[in-house]
């Protein structure tokens, strides 16, 4: 009987989970946790779509990696009984020192696609920016969310084009605008050139049989209404309703001659904050201060753009000895961890962005798995700072991190 009462005091069973993806789902105890589930749900073109990146996919590797190479300095005996990671960016405070990068076809993950990121961006009073090439519109995904909301452009080569995008981006209360500096022409992205792959997916043999392999992914994607360029659908050329492949949609739709000058005609144009997305060298960070941008993105696009480019973390602290304070900087690239965003603001990033780390969690779990992958991050943010011994963002500073340099 007392040994009974013994094991009864420290046998607890858990209620029964007989989905065995929902057990890996419960169980998933970081980002790489959620891509891994990702790569099971996804058809593996489309997983090495969102996974993938340019050519030997050195920059995508170095991104993560350049974190690893930074050690951290915690300090001991400060009290870190309330931590508030809170912020402010663009004059208005936000709850957590990242925004969701632009990820364009979103929806080749999960049918909900930008709509459950935009909803989990404003469940989590985080901004959310919305890509040019999105399969939900502009109107759709403001209409989910009441949360900030910012809009990421290309130059078109139609200008008239951009100039109606700018109009129902005001339309719907889109703060603030994202011009990606970093396509020139698409990046070659070796696993989708082997695999054929083309937005949206062309439905061949190949396509079928990994579709019966994951028909969790396939029964969403057959049950709702066909993924298209949302943005930019009143363009009949590329506007996703027939299949094509992303280099070719950009080539032709997207102005390679572009110089500061498209800058200059878009600030004029929009008149309201603009960021540049894809600065990746000191000298162009200090061009874009000049001519008086709210901010940049130190980005290679994930590593999808030009391989053998430096990794973000690398060029935050130069960068910022040369502009801080004159524009925000913002730090995309290799995010995983919440201690990586400590790193990044240590070393003088304004504030992060995340892009494969919510997106692995759409192609893990629609919603909720965007959600857990913000809570992973928030989690381990306030742990870092705990264990660093600060309790506000602001006490993030240079001294408790150190680089190889
Ligand atoms: C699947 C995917 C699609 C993307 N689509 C866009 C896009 O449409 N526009 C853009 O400016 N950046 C796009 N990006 C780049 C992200 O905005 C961001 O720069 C990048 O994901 C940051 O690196 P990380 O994925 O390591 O966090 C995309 C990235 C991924 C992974």
């Amino acid at each position: 009987m007392g040994i009974f009462r013994n094991l009864q005091s420290v046998i607890r069973f858990r209620k029964p989970e007989f989905s065995r993806s929902r057990r890996r789902f419960d169980r998933a105890a970081n980002i790489d946790d959620l891509r891994a589930i990702a790569q099971r749900r996804l058809p593996g073109g489309i997983f090495d779509y969102i996974d993938g990146a340019a050519q030997d996919e050195w920059s995508a590797r170095n991104n993560v990696a350049a974190y690893s190479r930074i050690e951290l300095r915690p300090r001991i005996l400060r009290d870190v009984s309330v931590i508030d990671t809170s912020t402010m960016l663009l004059e208005k405070k936000t709850p957590l020192p990242f925004i969701l990068a632009p990820t364009g076809f979103s929806r080749i993950a999960h049918s909900q696609g930008e709509l459950a990121v935009a909803r989990t961006a404003d469940k989590f009073g985080l901004v959310y920016c919305h890509s040019t090439l999105a399969t939900r519109s502009i109107e759709e995904v403001a209409a989910v969310s009441s949360g900030e909301q910012w809009f990421q452009v290309y130059m078109w080569r139609d200008r008239g084009m951009l100039r109606d995008i700018l109009q129902r981006l005001r339309a719907c209360g889109y703060t603030a605008l994202a011009l990606t500096v970093d396509t020139a022409v698409l990046g070659r992205r070796e696993r989708d050139v082997r695999r054929g792959f083309t937005l949206p997916p062309k439905i061949g043999l190949d396509t079928i049989v990994d579709g019966i392999r994951h028909p969790s992914w396939t029964w969403d994607f057959i049950r709702n209404e066909p993924i298209t360029f949302a943005n930019v659908a009143t363009d009949s050329r590329g506007s996703g309703g027939s299949a094509v492949s992303l280099s070719t949609y950009i080539n032709e739709q997207f102005d390679p001659s572009i110089t500061w000058d498209a800058v200059e005609w878009l600030q004029a144009e929009w008149n309201g904050p603009l960021f540049i997305k894809g600065i990746q060298d000191t000298q162009d960070a200090v061009i874009a201060a000049k001519m008086g941008v709210a901010g940049i993105m130190v980005s290679n696009h994930g590593g999808r753009q030009l391989d053998g480019s430096p990794a973000p973390i690398d060029l935050i602290e130069p960068i910022a000895q040369l502009v801080q304070g004159q524009l925000t900087i913002i730090c995309e690239g290799g995010i995983r961890r919440g201690s990586d965003i400590f790193k990044a603001l240590a070393l003088g990033a304004d504030i992060c962005a995340i892009g494969r780390a919510h997106f692995y969690g759409l192609g893990a779990a629609g919603e909720q798995g965007v959600v857990r992958a913000i809570e992973m991050l928030q989690d381990e943010l306030t742990r870092t700072m705990a264990l660093s011994g600060v309790r506000t963002i602001s006490e993030i500073t240079r001294d408790l991190v150190r680089t190889a340099r």
